[in-house]
Formats: C-alpha cells, sequence, structure tokens
C-alpha cells in the first residue's frame, strides 16, 4: 500500500459486499474506532444494517434500483406482469468464487436465467450504488469532503483466488474508485481485528497476544474458516491457509426447495 496515498485521506469507508446482504461503514481517521454504520436501510416494515444484494435493471438496461428498493420494485412489477423486459439480479457474487475463466466479457444470468448481462457491469453498478448512497448520506451531515479525502474498503472472502480479487478491484474502478485509494479487506481479518478492538460481549481475551483462535463466517454465499495468532505488536499471523467453500445460507434454502420438489414435484412447487 502507497505510504504517501494512504495518509491523505480524511476517512475510511468500508463496504461489505454480500452473497445475499450489503452495507457499509465509514470512521474518520483521527477516531478509526468511532464507526458509523448506515442503519437505515428499510424493507418497508423494519430499519436494519444490511440491504439485500440485488439489483433491477429497466428495460433499456439502464440502472434502476439495489437492495430493498429494487426487490420491491420487482415484486411490484411481477404481480402487475409487467417485469418480463426488466433484468433482477441477486446472488451474483458467488460467480468470483473458484473461477478461473473470470474475465470482462463473463456473463451473469438475471433471476429468470434467460438473459445475460456482463458480469463486470453488474458488480461496478452494485459498487456504485453503494458508494453513491455513502457518499450522499456523508454530505448530508459534514460538507466539505472530497471523493479525494476517503480511503475505500471492500471486504472479500478469504478462500477466494487472486482472479476474484482482481475482478472486485476492476468492478470498483470501473465505478469510478481509484485503485490507489482501494483496499481489499479479508472478511475474517476484519471481523478478528473488530472483536479485538472493539470489546464486544466483553471478549477482552482477544487482546492477549499469542492468543490463537477460529474464525468461522457463515454467511449467505460462503463459509470461510480461519485461524488466527496475536503477534506481540498486536498484528495477525494466519495460523493455516483459509479454508471453506460454497456452503452459506442460500444452499441450504437451495437444499430446502429441492426437498420440495421431491416432496411435491417440480411442476407443483414451481407453480407454487
Ligand atoms: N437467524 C438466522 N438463522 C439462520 N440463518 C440466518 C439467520 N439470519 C440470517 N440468516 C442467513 O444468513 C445469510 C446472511 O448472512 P450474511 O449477511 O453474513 O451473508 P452475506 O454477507 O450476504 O454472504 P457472504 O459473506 O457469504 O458473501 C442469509 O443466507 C440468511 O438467510
Ligand atoms: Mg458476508
Amino acid at each position: 500500500m502507497n505510504e504517501v496515498e494512504t495518509s491523505s485521506h480524511l476517512l475510511v469507508a468500508a463496504f461489505d459486499f454480500g452473497t445475499t446482504f450489503s452495507g457499509y461503514a465509514y470512521s474518520f481517521r483521527d477516531k478509526p474506532l468511532q464507526i458509523y454504520t448506515n442503519n437505515t436501510w428499510n424493507d418497508g416494515t423494519y430499519l436494519s444494517l444490511k440491504t439485500p444484494t440485488c439489483l433491477l435493471l429497466d428495460p433499456e438496461e439502464k440502472f434502476h434500483s439495489f437492495g430493498y428498493e429494487a426487490e420491491n420494485k420487482y415484486k411490484k412489477l411481477v404481480e402487475d406482469d409487467e417485469h418480463h423486459s426488466w433484468l433482477f439480479f441477486r446472488r451474483f457474487k458467488m460467480l468470483l468464487h473458484k473461477n478461473k475463466k473470470l474475465n470482462k466479457q463473463t456473463t451473469v444470468k438475471d433471476i429468470t436465467g434467460k438473459r445475460r448481462m456482463f458480469a463486470i457491469d453488474i458488480f461496478s453498478m452494485s459498487i456504485r450504488y453503494l458508494r453513491d448512497h455513502f457518499f450522499l448520506e456523508l454530505q448530508k451531515q459534514y460538507s466539505g469532503i472530497e471523493q479525494t479525502d476517503i480511503q475505500y474498503v471492500i471486504t472479500i472472502p478469504a478462500i477466494w483466488d487472486d482472479n476474484g480479487k482482481q475482478f472486485m478491484r476492476m468492478a470498483a474502478l470501473q465505478a469510478d474508485i481509484d485503485d490507489k485509494k482501494l483496499t481489499l479487506a479479508l472478511e475474517p481479518e476484519a471481523a478478528s481485528i473488530c472483536c479485538q478492538k472493539i470489546s464486544v460481549d466483553s471478549k477482552d481475551k482477544t487482546n492477549m497476544s499469542g492468543l490463537q483462535y477460529i474464525v468461522i463466517d457463515i454467511g449467505g454465499g460462503t463459509v470461510d474458516i480461519t485461524a488466527h495468532q496475536i503477534n506481540d505488536n498486536g498484528t495477525l499471523t494466519e495460523l493455516y491457509k483459509a479454508s471453506g467453500g460454497p456452503w452459506g445460507g442460500i444452499y441450504v434454502d437451495q437444499n430446502f426447495l429441492n426437498f420440495l420438489d421431491d416432496l411435491f414435484g417440480e411442476q407443483v412447487i414451481s407453480f407454487f
């Protein structure tokens, strides 16, 4: 990481781009542990810290909405039988898991499985939405902050290979996040550091140097298992390479649906 670039920032904005849900948090350089999150994502009833990772494009294939807004709009379109020319994408992060052939030409299917778009465009539109949302919220509260004052972080599963990481960087770049202002952070490392720095549930034990522990992040798409040791200077050593796989919540859902298919027949469930 370039010293000059990172030391010029006023604040850090971190995006957790999940398979099923996404959100962001930020903190200022002078008070890094005072972390602000956006907890105003609204599903119509409840407020939440994250919004669904889904994207709706209009019939001209232009961005319409992201998150709960996209879900609710698409639901309404389906109810009115007006959805046929719209494109709804979700769960596309799993495309980056162990995909050796990943490149700018890689495509992703919409929810119907019938239409495709370039994955790089779907990822970058999503990142752009989150970044714009963050920047707008920030400007409501603080005036005079420029894009150049912000260091960006995007979290990624520890089990991703370099292809996935590189693709995320390309998507962020296409969303106008300056490559020099972007750090990719491993999700379990971020969780680990969070537990150390912020005493959640008075887990002060995690401050002990030499301590070894396992972080298991069971997400919507992936299960990420990492073993860490805290060093004397507070840094982390990864004791063993991250392991895990595509075993997140969406696969539990899928298996349950398969079970219903077996029980009642595919036609019945599909009609239902
Ligand atoms: N109480 C619960 N019990 C079981 N599963 C739950 C519960 N609450 C949420 N989930 C599941 O957890 C998943 C969401 O977890 P999370 O937000 O950590 O995933 P993600 O960040 O979107 O995915 P990933 O990190 O794999 O990319 C969803 O699949 C959801 O169905
Ligand atoms: Mg996650």
